[in-house]
Formats: structure tokens, sequence, C-alpha cells
């Protein structure tokens, strides 16, 4: 038998938001299938959708619409959105664990635990945990990755926005995700640590990860496999390039 070469493949896929009963189709009833080990940068206007995409491919907000098939588990979409609404949060929030790293512009640590902990965290929602000590080695190995070794104790509060996005990339691989999705992940910073994490989120994509990435800036759409360009909430076009 011939190997899925799609991780991730949408159909159809919508989110509408009513607004006095005003219809807004943040996402209009997008196709896309995504390949194992490539980079997609999702690419429009403010207000084409992008952010919502991500959102729906990373199953943090459900569609009204369409269908969401990862690897074989059938998620969501109009023939089993009973399925999505009923699956229980728990077991969401365990596939999403395990197979997703999400990464933000605004990093989103937790303010009360350390760096080593934030990176720890994602490890608690799997269905099956690992032993502490195991969680955190891999931690500490992450944090080395991302050369945070000397700030593991640290609380976020306590670090720039370049470090607590390093300790956020950390967190988003910590449970082996084969997807890693980030919104403007270099939005909030200068251009030298703007290059450090596109530079680690490069590294995480050179070893097998699948990267999808919302951005305005060039130098993230210039990275990629493939350019999804979004207006008024449809896929346009898809493109080598913007
Ligand atoms: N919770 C919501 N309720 C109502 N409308 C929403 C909601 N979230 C998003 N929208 C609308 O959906 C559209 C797409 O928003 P989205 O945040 O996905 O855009 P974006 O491309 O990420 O923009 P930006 O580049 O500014 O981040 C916008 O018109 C927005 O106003
Ligand atoms: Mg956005």
């Amino acid at each position: 038998m011939e190997e899925n070469r799609n991780l991730l493949t949408v159909k159809g896929i919508s989110k509408i938001y009513y607004k006095r009963e005003v219809e807004i189709r943040a996402v209009d009833r997008a196709d896309l299938d995504i390949r194992r080990g490539e980079w997609i940068t999702l690419w429009g206007p403010s207000g084409s959708g992008k952010s919502t995409l991500l959102y729906l491919l990373g199953t943090l907000l459900q569609p009204d619409e369409g269908t969401y098939q990862f690897e074989d588990e059938m998620l969501a979409g109009t023939a089993s959105l009973d399925y999505i609404s009923t699956t229980n949060d728990k077991k969401l929030s365990a596939f999403r664990a395990e197979k997703i790293g999400f990464i933000f512009q605004d990093y989103n640590l937790l303010d009360d635990k350390t760096a080593l902990e934030n990176v720890m965290q994602p490890a608690k929602y799997l269905v099956n945990p690992k032993p502490e000590s195991e969680v955190r080695q891999r931690a500490e190995a992450l944090l080395k990755q991302v050369d945070m070794t000397d700030r593991m104790e640290h609380f976020p509060g306590e670090l720039s926005g370049g470090q607590e996005q390093r300790v956020a990339i950390a967190r988003a691989m910590m449970n082996k995700p084969s997807l890693l999705l980030a919104d403007e992940p270099t939005g909030n910073l200068d251009s030298a640590n703007h290059n450090m994490v596109l530079e680690l989120m490069r590294e995480l994509n050179r070893e097998g990860v699948t990267v999808i990435v919302a951005s305005h800036n060039p130098e993230v759409a210039e990275i990629a496999d493939r350019v999804v360009k979004l207006k008024d909430g449809k896929i346009d076009e898809i493109a080598s390039r913007i």
C-alpha cells in the first residue's frame, strides 16, 4: 500500500461568526492538504483569516462546516461533527497534546511556573503520562537545545521576549508533535531574536516536523515550501512564493 503523504487534510472547512445577525465567514470553505515534513506559511492581509485557519487546523477552534482528517483519525467535519462536539475535552486535548505543538505571538507561558515547569506542562495532558523524571530530563534537554539552560528556574516575568519564545518552542516540542503551528511567532521580537526563533523552527522542520506559520513577514514566506494566500477567509492561491 502506498504511504499517505498527507499529514492533515481539510475539505470545505469554515468558521462562521454572527455579528448583529450578519454572517462573517472568518474562514470560508477552505480545502488544504498538508504534506508530511513541509513548511507552509499562511499569508494575507489583516483580517483575512490566517489565525482562524491556524486554530481550526490545531483543533483549538471547531469548524462549522467541512471535514478534518489528521492521519487516519477523523476528528471533525459535517459527517462527524457530533463526534467532535461529543468527544470530551479530555480526549481532544490529549490528541492535541500528542500531535500538535503551538507557538503564539505573545508566548502564552504560565506566569506562575518556571521555564522548566512550562516546558514540562504538555506532558500532563498525555493519555499515558510518563514518569516525572523522564519528563524533566527531556525538558532540560529541550531547554539546552534552545540555549536556555541558564534560565531554567526563571519565571516568564524574569525573561526577555526572545527568551520567552525560546521556552515556548521547547514547550511546543515536549511531546514530539508531528505538527508545529505558529501564529506570528516573531511578531513581537527584534531582528536578532526573530532570526534565532526562525532558525530554531527551521531546524525542527529539517528534523521532519511539519510546520505551519501565519505571518506578515516576507522572510517567513520565503522559507516556505508553499505559501497559502488568504483573502476574505478564502484560500485565494497556493504558490511557492508571495
Ligand atoms: N471571535 C470572533 N468573533 C467574531 N469575528 C471574529 C472572531 N475572530 C475573528 N473574527 C473575524 O474573522 C476574520 C478573520 O480574523 P483572523 O484573526 O483570523 O485574521 P488574521 O488574518 O489572523 O488577521 P491579523 O493579520 O490581523 O492577525 C476577521 O474579520 C475577524 O474580525
Ligand atoms: Mg492573526
